[in-house]
């Protein structure tokens, strides 16, 4: 069983894109019962808000309907629980560290690309089609090395 947990600042952009699309590839994989998959925030800015609609109508545009997640802040449990807490930015890492320690289960989303470099959050810089792209490259490659 893979257990991953995506993680950003807010919970209502980036790593709800990463947890719907990375379940959808998943799902496509027929891989469900291998992986258990889910999404929080390192702050508490947008608690129990719903996914931010740009990032929704994108999710839905691609097949996939987000309109039960609603934003969590990640809890000593899941730092327990989850094999994977993945990041995607610096500033994401840095606030988890800063938590709990460091960690091997720690890592960008985007450093099974090959090419590691922050995912820029959309809530302020606009691009959520770059956005879904770069989150889609990381997940691909992140589904390739867990099941190579
Ligand atoms: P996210 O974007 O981290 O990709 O969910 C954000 C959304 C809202 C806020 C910060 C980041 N905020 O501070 O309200």
């Amino acid at each position: 069983m893979h257990k991953i947990l995506f993680v950003c600042l807010g919970n209502i952009c980036r790593s709800p894109m990463a947890e719907f699309i990375m379940k959808k590839m998943v799902s496509e994989a027929g891989l469900d019962d291998q992986f258990e998959i889910a999404s929080a925030a390192t702050s508490t800015e947008q608690l129990h808000n719903p996914v931010y609609p740009p990032a929704r109508e994108l999710l839905e545009a691609n097949g996939m309907d987000c309109s039960k997640k609603h934003a969590r802040q990640i809890s000593d449990h899941d730092f327990n629980y989850y094999d994977l807490i993945l990041g995607m930015d610096e500033s994401n890492i840095r606030n988890l560290k800063r938590r709990f320690g460091e960690s091997e289960k720690i890592k960008m989303l985007l450093s099974y690309t090959g090419d590691e470099h922050d995912i820029a959050d959309p809530w302020y810089y606009g691009n959520f089609d770059r956005t879904y792209r770069e989150i889609t490259e990381g997940c691909t490659a992140l589904l390739n090395h867990l099941t190579k």
